[in-house]
C-alpha cells in the first residue's frame, strides 16, 4: 500500500504522515527532508542556494548523515530547501530515491507512507490512497509558532506567517512539480481539528480504502 500525502508547510501532515505509518505497519519517508539536506548542505558551504549547480551536486551527493541532524528542521534550512526545490535538475536528482522507497518497503513493513508537495503528482501518481493536508495560514503560523517556542527559540507569529506565505508562494508557483492537490486526492482541512480528529479522519479515510 502506497500513501501519498502532500500539502503546504505547517499543516500537520507530517504529524499525520507519521502517526498513520506507525498505525498501519508502513515505512515512512519525509520526502521534504531530502530538499531540506540539500538546502542545508549549500548553507553550510555558504553557497547560494539559488546556484543551480551547486545545489544540483549538493542533490547528487547527498549526505545521508544529514537527513538526523538537528539544523535540518530550522526555519533556515526551510527556505534554502523551499529554493533549491525549484532547481528542476535538484528534483530529477532526488526522484530516484523516492520513487525506490515507495517501490520496495524495508522488510516486514506492508507498504509506505510518503510526504512531501508533488507525492501524489509526480512521485507516486499511482498511490492508492491521496490526502492534500491544508489549513489556514493563520493558524498554520500559529502551530508553528508554539513548535519553535517549544523548542526554546524566539520568534514572533508574524514573522513565522510571512515566512511560510513565501515558501507557499515559491512551493506553488514554481513550474516544476508544484505543490498541488492531485485530482484524485481526499482534501483535509486541518484548520478546525485537532491532530487526534484529523488522524481519526485520515484513519477513516485509509480504512474505507483497504475494505474496497
Ligand atoms: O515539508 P518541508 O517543510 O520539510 O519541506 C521543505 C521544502 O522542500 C518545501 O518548502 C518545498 C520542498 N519540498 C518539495 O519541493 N517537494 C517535496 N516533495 C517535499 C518538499
Amino acid at each position: 500500500m502506497i500513501i501519498a500525502i502532500d500539502g503546504p508547510a505547517a499543516s500537520g501532515k507530517g504529524t499525520l504522515a507519521r502517526k498513520l505509518a506507525e498505525k498501519f505497519n508502513l515505512a515512512y519517508l519525509d520526502t521534504g527532508s531530502l530538499y531540506r539536506a540539500v538546502g542545508l548542505t549549500l548553507l553550510r558551504q555558504k553557497a547560494d542556494p539559488k546556484d543551480p549547480n551547486a545545489a544540483l551536486a549538493a542533490a547528487r551527493n547527498l549526505d545521508h548523515r544529514l537527513l538526523n541532524d538537528p539544523d535540518l528542521r530550522k526555519e533556515d534550512t526551510g527556505r534554502a530547501a523551499s529554493i533549491v526545490a525549484a532547481i528542476p535538475d535538484v528534483r530529477t536528482a532526488l526522484l530516484a530515491f523516492q520513487r525506490d522507497f515507495a517501490a520496495k518497503p524495508p522488510q516486514g513493513m506492508a507498504g509506505v507512507v510518503l510526504d512531501g508537495r508533488d507525492i501524489g503528482t509526480v512521485i507516486c501518481p499511482d498511490a492508492d490512497i491521496k490526502l492534500f493536508i491544508s489549513a489556514s495560514d493563520e493558524v498554520r503560523a500559529r502551530r508553528r509558532t508554539k513548535e519553535l517556542q517549544d523548542k526554546g527559540l524566539n520568534v514572533a507569529k508574524e514573522s513565522v506567517l510571512a515566512d511560510l506565505q513565501d515558501r507557499d508562494k515559491r512551493d506553488s508557483a514554481r513550474s516544476d512539480a508544484p505543490l498541488k492537490a492531485a485530482d484524485d486526492a481526499h482534501l483535509l482541512d486541518t484548520t478546525e481539528l485537532d491532530i487526534e480528529t484529523a488522524f481519526a479522519r485520515a484513519c477513516a479515510i485509509v480504512e474505507q480504502h483497504a475494505a474496497r
